[in-house]
């Protein structure tokens, strides 16, 4: 196993946290045991997965604090989890009660997930959380980068980054993925944002680009 950026590791096309709580999975990920236990970082399950192997060039750092809106059942929060360490935290917003309650499990393996049952369009609703290093955002709503914004104008420490999963289809189905993730870039710039990078997530989810911004 290589590490390719902070905590996460490939072996070929694949790619792999470190297992933050051994002896178990999440979503019935394959796991190599090594000097380590290596956990499948699906990127047909995480979008964030497939926005590294589609060259997402930002880091994401032992010890940082995250706010997580759209958290579901925590596929992607636990593999965050590994890599950010006992150090860093993730407050993980999800408004389904279905999903939150196996959110609220996999908090009681994994410390540095504290679930937050709110809605995120309401941020005003957790506004007793700390300033974060990273917004991520993955909400497949039609007023996703707003909501996003709003968060990020509440809780993005300055030179912060705001990564954000874009579903084209939940946002403007008569539009071409590309014209959709280009107005919401757009968006995001008069909102005082600078884009990093615009990801297209095909092969992995068909119809989604992935946008990585800073404050
Ligand atoms: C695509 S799923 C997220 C998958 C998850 N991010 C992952 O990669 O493991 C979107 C989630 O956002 C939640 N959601 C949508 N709108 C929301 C809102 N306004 N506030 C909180 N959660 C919301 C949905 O209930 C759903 O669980």
């Amino acid at each position: 196993m290589k590490e390719i950026t902070n905590g996460v590791y490939n072996e070929g096309r694949e790619i792999f946290t470190v297992n933050s709580a051994p002896g178990t999975k999440v979503y019935g990920e394959q796991v190599i045991k090594k000097d380590r236990e290596y956990r499948h970082w699906d990127p047909t399950r995480s979008k964030l997965a497939a926005a590294i192997l589609n060259g997402l060039k930002t880091e994401i750092n032992k010890g940082s604090k995250i706010l997580y809106l759209g958290a579901s059942t925590g596929t992607t929060p636990s593999h965050l989890s590994d890599i950010i360490g006992t150090n860093g935290i993730i407050y993980s917003v999800e408004f389904a009660e279905r999903v939150f309650r196996s959110l609220l499990e996999l908090s009681e393996k994994r410390q540095n997930i504290a679930p937050i049952m709110a809605d995120a369009r309401k941020p005003e609703t957790y506004g007793w959380i700390e300033s974060v290093d990273i917004v991520y955002v993955d909400l497949s709503q039609p007023e996703e980068t707003e909501i996003a914004i709003r968060n990020a104008n509440m809780f993005l420490k300055k030179g912060g980054l705001l990564l954000i999963a874009i579903k084209s289809q939940s946002i403007d189905v008569t539009k071409k993925p590309a014209d959709v993730y280009k107005t919401e870039s757009e968006k995001l710039k008069s909102a005082g944002f600078s884009i990093l990078q615009l990801i297209d997530l095909e092969p992995y989810e068909e119809k989604h680009g992935f946008i990585a911004a800073s404050l």
